[in-house]
Formats: structure tokens, C-alpha cells, sequence
């Protein structure tokens, strides 16, 4: 059931290719381009289901998620990941691992979902990334080990908090990235939300501000109750919201995506307006976990009885990169 971007499927049976088996979601990826032939009244996937539309078609969302890009462009103003280990969760099609990997020692990127992170593969291959192991597992179950890593990342993706805090050494980063509240789809928030009320809030109204390029960020802590404050560094959140501006090849490869992604008002908007990018209030959420000296609180964090302090080993910056064949071997 799994797929690179070159291979070529026949038509398969949406219940079977839907069902979820041990591994994760087993959905075979269309050939590049399918995503352009499709029953615009009632296509499948549907409108806005994003995680089987990048299942179904990885090339359609890796044209279309160059927010990524931009969030993973604004991350090194915040938090500094060179020669780290970063998992990377909900990698997908592999925007926020390849950009990851380009600084950090080395990134194992898992997503649920076989397809994507097959496309993810290979293209990181074609791109020349050696410092990559892919696995297909649920972000509630991450295959690492306690305190493995510096930094577990989500772009576009949600992290299963507990796990985030099991897999992350003491002193390292939790990272999530996505948009402003009440701005899902951007500058395109406010047409959608008429027509999918339910899938897009639109309470308060995203400001028409945000989506003008230039538009100042915005810097600011919330604080959080226990018991999470206290796995904290200072027990706040960091959060980081800023424009961003994406171009696209031009008007009419940008309607094209997003007619597929959102449906026809999405197209007609692009085409109107002839435009060939498309604006975002984007948000990033940093936190760092408290120091061994810190914790006083998370007994399975700390040394089990017996074991001294150190022990346990946790993975460096200085451990060797890995090779293509630790990848494979995952
Ligand atoms: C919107 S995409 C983000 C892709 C990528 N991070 C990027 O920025 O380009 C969200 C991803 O989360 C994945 N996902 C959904 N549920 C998941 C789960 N339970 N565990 C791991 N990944 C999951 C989807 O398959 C999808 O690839």
C-alpha cells in the first residue's frame, strides 16, 4: 500500500484504502497530478480533509504547504535547533523535516500515514538529506525512547502533549506551529467561513490587518496551569504570530490548489483577483522543558531507583549523522 511520487495506481476502494491498520493509515497515494481530474460537486477526498487529501495525493499538498516553509524560515529567530535531534511530528510530505534537517544534527520525521511519509522519503533522498529516519507511527506513540531527543516539532500537525514530554530530554524544546486562532485558511478565512461554517470558527473575525504584508508580529507569554507550568523552564508558552506572505507559480496553478483543497469559492477568489500568493497569520508555540534541577515533580522523568543521575543515555549533538541504511533500518 505504499507509494513513492512516480508511482502509478489504479483506481482502489476508498473503504479498503481508509482502513487503519497496526502501523498507521495505509492509503495508497494517487499518481502525481490526479488530484487535478476531480467531481467538483462531490469529490473524494472532500473539501478540506486534509490528512486523507496529502494521503491521497502527497503532491498536491507538498505544491500547496509552502506556509511551512515560512513558519520553518521564522523558527531560527526563536529557538535555535543547529545540531540538535528533532522529532518531527505529522511530518507529512516532509516540508518541516527537510528544512529541520538542514540545520539539526539529525530528525526522525513519523506521520500516521504510510503514503506521506513514503513521498517524504524520497524526496528528501532527491534533495540529497542523509540526516532522516522515517517512521510511520501515531504521535501518541512515538518510537523513542524516554529523553531522546532535543526537540519534538508539529508543523500543521497536533502533538500529543504527554508523549512530547516523555521523548524530550530535560532543557529541550516543544514546538508547535500552525496559524493565528480563527484564521485556518489564511487570507481566504473569512470567504470559506460563510460556506463551511462549521469547519472554519469564525468568531472574532481574523483582522484584515494580519493578511497585509507588513503587518507587525506579535510577541507574547500565556501562562499555564499545573500540572504542565511546572515541567517548564519559566511555566509559560512562548507564542510568536507574524504574516507571511506565500508566492505560488502563478494564478492559475494557485487557483488549481486550492479549488482542490477548499472548492470553487477558494477558486474563483484566486482567479478574480488574478493572484499568485496567498497571505497568513501564522503562530508559533515554544516551550522548554524544565532542567534535571527543575523537575520535582515528573517521577518517571527522573532516575528510577538505583540508577544514578546520567545513566541514562541520552543522544547528543555529537553522535555520528545517520546513514541512509540507519534509515531504511527504521
Ligand atoms: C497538515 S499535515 C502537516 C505536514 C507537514 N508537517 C508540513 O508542514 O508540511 C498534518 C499531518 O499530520 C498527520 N497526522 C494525522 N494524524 C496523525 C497522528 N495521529 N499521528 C501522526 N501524524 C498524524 C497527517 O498524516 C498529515 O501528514
Amino acid at each position: 500500500m505504499s507509494s513513492t511520487p512516480s508511482d502509478h495506481h489504479t483506481a482502489s476502494d476508498p473503504d479498503r484504502d481508509r482502513r487503519q491498520d497496526s502501523a498507521g493509515y495505509a492509503m495508497a497515494a494517487a499518481p502525481v497530478d490526479a488530484w487535478r481530474d476531480y467531481d467538483v460537486d462531490d469529490p473524494d477526498p472532500g473539501y478540506f480533509e486534509f490528512d486523507w487529501l496529502s494521503a491521497r495525493h502527497p503532491d498536491l499538498y507538498d505544491r500547496f504547504a509552502l506556509s511551512s516553509d515560512g513558519l520553518m524560515r521564522e523558527l531560527p529567530t526563536l529557538v535555535d535547533l543547529s545540531g540538535l535531534i528533532v522529532c518531527d511530528v505529522g511530518a507529512g510530505t516532509g516540508r518541516s523535516t527537510r528544512a529541520t534537517a538542514a540545520i539539526a544534527n539529525r530528525v526522525i520525521a513519523v506521520d500516521a500515514y504510510e503514503s506521506v511519509v513514503r513521498f517524504a522519503e524520497v524526496r528528501a533522498r532527491q534533495s540529497g538529506i542523509h540526516n532522516v529516519r522515517y517512521g510511520v507511527a501515531d504521535r501518541a506513540h512515538l518510537p523513542l525512547e524516554d529523553n531522546s531527543v532535543d526537540a519534538v516539532i508539529a508543523c500543521w500537525a497536533i502533538i500529543d502533549d504527554e508523549e512530547a514530554f516523555r521523548v524530550v530530554r530535560p532543557g529541550g524544546w516543544i514546538i508547535k506551529m500552525s496559524c493565528a486562532p480563527n484564521a485556518l485558511v489564511g487570507e481566504l478565512t473569512k470567504i470559506l467561513a460563510e460556506q463551511y461554517p462549521s469547519l472554519v470558527r469564525v468568531l472574532p473575525t481574523p483582522s484584515p490587518e494580519w493578511f497585509k504584508e507588513g503587518c507587525p508580529a506579535k510577541d507574547f507569554v500565556e501562562s499555564l496551569s499545573e500540572p504542565l507550568a511546572t515541567k517548564l523552564v519559566d511555566g509559560v508558552r512562548h507564542v510568536h504570530d507574524f504574516t507571511h506572505t506565500a508566492h505560488y507559480e502563478g494564478s492559475g496553478e494557485l487557483a488549481a490548489i486550492v479549488g482542490r483543497l477548499y472548492g470553487p469559492r477558494a477558486a474563483s477568489y484566486i482567479e478574480g483577483r488574478g493572484q499568485s500568493t496567498l497571505t497568513w497569520r501564522l503562530r508559533i508555540e515554544y516551550m522548554q522543558v524544565a532542567r534535571w534541577s527543575q523537575l520535582v515533580f515528573a517521577e518517571k522523568t527522573l532516575p528510577k531507583q538505583g540508577e544514578q543521575r546520567g545513566q541514562r543515555r541520552v543522544p547528543t549533538p555529537t553522535d555520528p549523522p545517520l546513514t541512509v541504511q540507519d534509515c531504511e533500518a527504521f
